[in-house]
């Protein structure tokens, strides 16, 4: 186990009080509680929330970084596949989850020096704490005119028609976990033990979910991740949106990689100061927790919703389809400094031992045949 840095005393005193809480829950429940009603409870409670409390989540001095905080090439990228788009769609952008609003300033900025025209850039967001943020960013880095185009939005516009980004946003959604033992799936939800918050396997099986995920080959013990919650969301949000293109960003795999015996363990991780750790139960209120997307399941729910999918690949093969090694050879080799910040940079959003393999692109569109700029070369839709 990590040795964790120690907490402050004001997430000394949020990690109490979120534990009392769901102790709490658990005994009025009769014993247990799912996963995902603690990682909803730790992550977006009103006020102890770690997304939505007073606490600093991104950067150095936050817990962990994303690709839009690593360089600009990568939404310049973005840029590159929305405006081969916009030829056939509204010039309306939909963010969803904007984190600390880096994505939409340099989005915009860029769109400005390219002569492109946004008409609205909306962002939804479930954070007042990081609506605050993004709004003083845009702010302080755009024009009156061009923030003006910036509308937050609290539900998902009905109809709604243009582009939608999402970085990071999936793998935000609370979600339930479930073992595997003698062939049957249990629900691992979370009970008191020693006056401690810890696993508690529920005693009966969860059978509905044999309908789409094979355990033949899973030994016993074998533990995954499934969000109901982001299920419901995304049924919702298929049907709400009503010609567009949607690019979701995460950490993730198709079925066939992400049920592997190898990962007997899940892909349950928590972030606290830079440091990567797989105990939910520590620094509540404090960390982030994640877990890793089956885009499998992502793509059969756009394609139950009637939306088609049109690429799927791995962030290094979209950034270097869209343009990527173009924008990191506008720097000069001769200016040493600026240029080993920038191929670091682009080490890490395109390292398969980093960010390049790990994080995949997945292009959906819903009533619209669109460009997929960005799939078109090594797309690995046939493995969804
Ligand atoms: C891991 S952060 C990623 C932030 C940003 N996209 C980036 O790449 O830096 C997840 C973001 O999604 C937001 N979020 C999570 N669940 C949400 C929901 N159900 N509705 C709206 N926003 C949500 C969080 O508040 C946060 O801004």
């Amino acid at each position: 186990m990590t040795n964790l840095p120690s907490l402050s005393q004001l997430e000394e005193s949020v990690h109490d009080a979120l534990n009392q809480r769901l102790k709490k829950e658990i005994i009025q429940s009769g014993g247990s509680i799912s996963f995902s009603l603690l990682m909803d409870t730790v992550l977006y409670d009103k006020e102890h929330g770690y997304y939505t409390g007073n606490k600093e989540q991104f950067g150095d001095s936050g817990d962990f970084i994303t690709a839009p905080m690593i360089s600009n090439i990568f939404t310049r990228c973005f840029l590159n596949a929305f405006k081969e788009n916009f030829l056939h769609l509204p010039s309306s952008i939909l963010e969803l989850g904007a984190g600390n609003g880096q994505f939409a300033v340099d989005l915009m900025i860029a769109a400005g020096k390219n002569n492109i025209v946004i008409d609205q850039y909306l962002i939804y967001e479930i954070s007042n704490n990081l609506v605050k943020r993004q709004q003083k960013i845009l702010k302080e880095n755009l024009s009156k005119e061009i923030f003006s185009k910036v509308v937050w939005v609290s539900k998902i516009p009905e109809r709604f028609e243009g582009i939608i980004f999402a970085n990071e946003f999936l793998d935000a959604f609370p979600t339930n976990i479930y073992e595997i033992k003698n062939k049957q799936i249990y629900e691992r939800k979370v009970g008191i033990k020693n006056n401690q918050l810890g696993w508690k396997i529920d005693s009966n099986p969860s059978p509905e979910l044999e309908s789409f995920i094979d355990i033949e080959d899973l030994s016993s013990g074998y533990i995954f991740e499934y969000s109901k919650k982001l299920d419901d969301w995304l049924k919702d949000f298929f049907k709400i949106i009503k010609k567009a293109i949607v690019f979701f960003v995460d950490y993730g795999f198709c079925q066939s990689e992400l049920f592997h015996q190898d990962r007997m363990e899940g892909t349950l991780m928590c972030h606290y100061k830079h440091y990567a750790h797989t105990n939910p139960f520590a620094c509540l209120g404090a960390q982030d927790i994640t877990c890793h997307i089956n885009f499998s399941h992502i793509s059969r729910l756009a394609k139950c919703a009637g939306c088609t999918v049109g690429g799927f690949v791995s962030q290094a093969n979209f950034l270097i389809n869209t343009g990527a090694l173009d924008f990191l050879g506008e720097h000069d080799p001769n200016n040493i400094l600026d240029f080993k910040i920038q191929t670091n940079a682009f080490q890490k959003l395109t390292s398969p031992a980093e960010m390049g393999d790990l994080v995949k692109v997945i292009g959906i569109t819903k009533n619209t045949e669109l460009s997929l700029f960005g799939f078109n070369k090594n797309d690995r839709k046939f493995q969804l």
